[in-house]
C-alpha cells in the first residue's frame, strides 16, 4: 500500500491523479474530511483521516504501508508535524518515504523553510528507512497569486531584481513522485527538480503577455515594500517573513541553476513555462478562477 500525505494541497492532488489513473491502489491522509470530495472520487483511492500534528492519530492510514509520500503545509509546524510523521512511520513499518523538500534545503539557509527540510532529510535520512529527497524549485503556480495584480494593474509586483528563477510544474512533480513510489532504485537518491530554463521576472511577464494577448509588465518592488504589502492584505507576520527571508535567497541566485535530474527522470523535458503559461492563459487573463495555492 501507498500513503500520500498533504493528500489534498497541490501536490498530492496531482500525484494522486496519476496514481489513480495508472490503476495503483493508494491511500490519502486527509485531516479534514471535508475536503476530501475531488480526491475521494478518484479510482482506487481511500481516504482515512489523520493529523500528522497528532501521531495517535496516524494508526489506520499506517497499517500495512510500504510507500509513502510526504508533504505538508509552509507553515510553523512543518518541522514538528513532517518529524511526527516520520517517527509514526519508522514504528508501524513503513519501508520507503519520498519527501517534497526544497530545492536548497541547507541547514544555515536564511530562509525558515529551508532549513527546516534539510533538518526533516536529516531525520528521513537516520531513520533506518530508504528514503527518496524530491527538491522541489519553484513551483510555477506559485504565479497564480500574481494573478489579481495581473487582472487589476496588468503588472506583477515582485522583490526579484533581475535574478532568474528555474521554476517547475507541479505535474512534473507529481510524474515523478509516481514514478519513485511505484518503481526501484530510487532509494537513498536526492533530486533536485527544476524546469528546463531559468527566467527573469521580466521574461516571465514576456510569456505571461505572449500567452494571454495582453500586456503584462514586471514591476521590481524594494523588499520591505513587499512585505507590508503582503501584511496590510491580510498574510500571517510568519508567512510575510518567510517570504521576505525567500526572496533574498533568490535575488542572490540560489534557485537560478537549471538542474538536468527532472527531465532524466522523466525521459522528455520538463515543462517549460511558456506551455504552463499557455496552459494557463485563463487563469492568467482572469477568466478562469486560479487554481489554489
Ligand atoms: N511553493 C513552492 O514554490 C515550493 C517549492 C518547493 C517546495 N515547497 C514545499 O512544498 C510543501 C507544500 O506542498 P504543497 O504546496 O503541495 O502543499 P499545500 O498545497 O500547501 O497543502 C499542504 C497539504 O498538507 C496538509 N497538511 C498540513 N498539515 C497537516 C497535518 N498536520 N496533518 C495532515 N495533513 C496536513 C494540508 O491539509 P489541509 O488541506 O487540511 O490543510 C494539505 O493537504 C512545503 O513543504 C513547501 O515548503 C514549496
Amino acid at each position: 500500500m501507498i500513503l500520500v500525505t498533504g493528500a489534498t494541497g497541490l501536490n498530492g492532488k496531482e500525484l494522486l491523479r496519476r496514481l489513480s489513473a495508472r490503476g495503483v491502489a493508494v491511500r490519502a491522509l486527509v485531516r479534514n474530511p471535508a475536503k476530501a470530495g475531488a480526491i475521494a472520487a478518484l479510482p482506487q483511492v481511500e481516504i482515512v483521516q489523520g493529523d500528522m500534528a497528532r501521531p495517535e492519530t496516524l494508526t489506520a492510514a499506517l497499517r500495512d504501508v510500504d510507500r509513502a509520500m510526504l508533504i505538508s503545509s509552509s507553515d510553523p509546524m512543518m518541522l514538528d508535524v513532517q518529524s511526527n510523521f516520520i517517527d509514526a512511520a519508522g514504528k508501524a513499518g513503513v519501508k520507503h518515504i519520498v519527501k517534497l523538500s526544497g530545492i536548497m534545503p541547507e541547514l544555515d539557509s536564511a530562509f525558515r523553510f529551508a532549513r527546516m527540510h534539510g533538518e526533516i532529510e536529516k531525520r528521513l535520512e537516520a531513520s533506518g528507512m530508504a528514503f527518496t529527497h524530491l527538491r522541489a524549485g519553484e513551483f510555477m503556480a506559485a504565479y497564480f497569486r500574481q494573478v489579481p495584480a495581473i487582472v487589476a494593474k496588468g503588472a506583477m509586483f515582485l522583490p526579484m531584481d533581475d535574478a532568474r528563477i528555474a521554476s517547475i510544474d507541479v505535474g512534473d512533480i507529481a510524474d515523478i513522485a509516481a514514478d519513485v513510489l511505484t518503481s526501484s532504485g530510487h532509494e537513498g537518491k536526492t533530486y533536485p527538480l527544476t524546469g528546463p530554463e531559468a527566467l527573469t521576472m521580466t521574461q516571465v511577464a514576456e510569456k505571461l503577455s505572449a500567452a494571454t494577448g495582453k500586456t503584462i509588465r514586471y514591476v521590481n518592488v524594494p523588499p520591505e515594500a513587499a512585505r507590508q504589502a503582503q501584511l496590510a492584505a491580510g498574510m500571517p507576520p510568519y508567512l510575510a517573513d518567510a517570504l521576505f527571508e525567500l526572496f533574498a535567497e533568490r535575488r542572490n541566485g540560489k534557485e537560478a541553476k537549471v538542474w538536468p535530474d527532472a527531465g532524466a527522470l522523466l525521459a522528455r523535458p520538463p515543462t517549460s513555462f511558456d506551455e504552463f503559461a499557455r496552459r494557463n492563459a485563463s487563469v492568467f487573463r482572469g477568466e478562469a478562477p486560479p487554481p489554489q495555492v
